[in-house]
């Protein structure tokens, strides 16, 4: 089948990847012709892994274009994607101005009949204002007939995973309402789709509001159990509990299963926290309230800075004369997708605090700088920063280490070295990736997340408790 795909994104091109590696005939459009450049000297703009080797497969199988010209790309689907970013707005909700820029560039090559499917994270509403953008292109130009069906189609894929969960979906979700054009149009998508049904049926058929915010309702789902989780964790620290030990006690209920019950410096990234932003005003904008996922969105402001305040217990207010280092800048390992990542919080109020900051990232070094850059108003902050070329430079002469991102390569590191090169020995581990008691007898100060507060609350809890019900603190 034929296929556009506007935006070249990391949703446009996995999206575009994939369906070109099941055979499809695919040409994905940007309006940033930087990206299509590189995209055409086989480079790529973003990094996903396994995108690089699915894409040059598929451009010398011949089978994946790029083009900035929305005129080719209108041409060439009969299914056209829309996966253009949607990002917040001031209020927090979402900003439709490229999806509906995008419908109006279609409807002004539209010549003859076009699925119009939506990928982006889209709130209630849209697919009718896309609907209405692209039917007024027509009637400008005097065309009465119905040259398209809109459909929604939420994409699930995780950054770091994304070709993974893209070729094995969990399931397919897809909003049409009833239209003449319904019995054609259901038949070209399970079409499109047939090579996920083979085992068994993926695709979920809905109407079209349900299917918009059936995405919000997953990710809201999904932060909310992460800031679930941070809030136990938090509590445990308190109470000289241990969360891994928490997670894998209520993991085991098949009713609630192991997955996202890790705590740790809050969620980013550019889905969850602009998705529960939306979805907390599509609500407001209905004269209602979300007052579950309002919640998680503090929680998770509050944990984003909570690495910051374990050092506050232990160096005190001023960083000055301090050095920390910072291990993860990308918002989760196997991207280098800087948005919202919680690195960006911790590393501003370090930098205000008066602290110089070392950070090292596999992948995200240059992006990693780029957004400390954007974010640091003061150029004297700006110049205590700096990506390290090496997880053990950054950390040489640290007086703490933070852990933001869990990337593999921090899973084991030479404790050895880092006893060597470190001006102080604490470790504070905002992704629990190493045991607390390994890490004492190693002679580190160490506190992780919900692992007992090693530093300073747990005795100062202690003493509560011990006081009013009278345990050994
Ligand atoms: N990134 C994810 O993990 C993920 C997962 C599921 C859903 N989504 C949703 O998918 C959508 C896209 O997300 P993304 O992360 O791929 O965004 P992105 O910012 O990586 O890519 C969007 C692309 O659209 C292009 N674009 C913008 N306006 C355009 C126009 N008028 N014509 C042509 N191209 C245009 C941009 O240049 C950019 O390359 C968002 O709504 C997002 O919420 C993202």
């Amino acid at each position: 089948m034929k296929i556009s795909i506007v935006g070249a994104g990391y949703v446009g091109l996995v999206t575009g990847g994939c369906l070109a590696e099941l055979g499809h005939q695919v040409m994905c459009i940007d309006n940033d012709a930087a990206k299509i450049a590189t995209l055409n000297a086989a480079g790529l703009p973003i990094y996903e892994p396994g995108l690089q080797e699915l894409m040059t497969r598929n451009r010398t199988e011949g089978r994946i274009q790029f083009t900035t010209s929305m005129a080719d790309a209108v041409e060439h689907g009969e299914v056209i994607f829309i996966a253009v970013g949607t990002p917040s707005m001031e209020d927090g909700s979402a900003d439709l101005q490229h999806v509906l820029t995008v419908a109006s560039q279609i409807g002004r090559h539209l010549k003859k009949f076009k699925v119009i499917v939506n990928k982006s994270t889209v709130p209630v509403g849209t697919a009718y204002r896309v609907q209405k953008c692209l039917q007024d292109e027509l009637t400008k130009r005097g065309i009465q007939d119905s040259l398209f069906e809109v459909i929604s189609n939420p994409e699930f894929l995780k950054e770091g995973a994304a070709i993974k969960d893209f070729m094995q979906p969990d399931r397919i979700v897809i909003g049409m309402d009833k239209s003449p054009n319904y019995q054609a149009v259901h038949q070209k998508v399970e079409l499109l789709y047939s090579s996920f049904n083979r085992h068994h049926a993926r695709t979920i058929w809905m109407d079209v509001r349900s299917a918009e915010l059936t995405k919000y309702a997953a990710n809201a789902m999904l932060a909310t159990r992460i800031s679930f989780m941070n809030e136990i964790a938090n509590l445990s620290d308190l109470l000289g509990a241990d969360i891994d030990s928490i997670r894998r006690g209520i993991g085991a209920d098949q009713r609630i299963g192991h997955d996202f019950l890790y705590a740790g410096t809050g969620y980013g990234g550019s889905c969850f926290p602009k998705d529960t932003r939306a979805l907390i005003q599509t609500a407001l904008d209905c004269g209602s309230q979300m007052k579950v996922v309002t919640a998680v969105e503090n929680v998770n402001d509050q944990q984003k800075t909570l690495l910051v305040s374990r050092l506050i217990q232990y160096f005190g207010e001023d960083f000055s004369g301090l050095k920390f280092a910072v291990w993860g800048m990308a918002f989760k390992p196997n991207t280098d997708d800087m948005r919202e990542a919680p690195s960006r919080v911790i590393v501003q109020e370090l930098l205000k605090r008066g602290a110089t900051v070392s950070a090292f990232d596999p992948l995200a070094s240059n992006e990693g700088l780029e957004a400390v850059k954007h974010d640091t108003a003061n150029e004297a902050h700006l110049k205590r920063f700096h990506m390290a070329d090496s997880a053990y430079s950054a950390a040489s002469k640290a007086d703490a280490l933070l852990v933001v991102t869990e990337w593999k390569t921090f899973h084991h590191p030479d404790f050895e070295i880092l006893k060597e090169s470190m001006n102080q020995l604490l470790i504070v581990d905002g992704r629990n990736l190493y045991e607390p008691q390994l890490l004492q007898d190693l002679g580190f100060a160490y506190q992780g997340i919900g692992r007992r507060n090693q530093l300073a609350l747990t005795f100062k809890a202690n003493q509560r408790l011990a006081q009013k019900e009278e345990i050994p603190a």
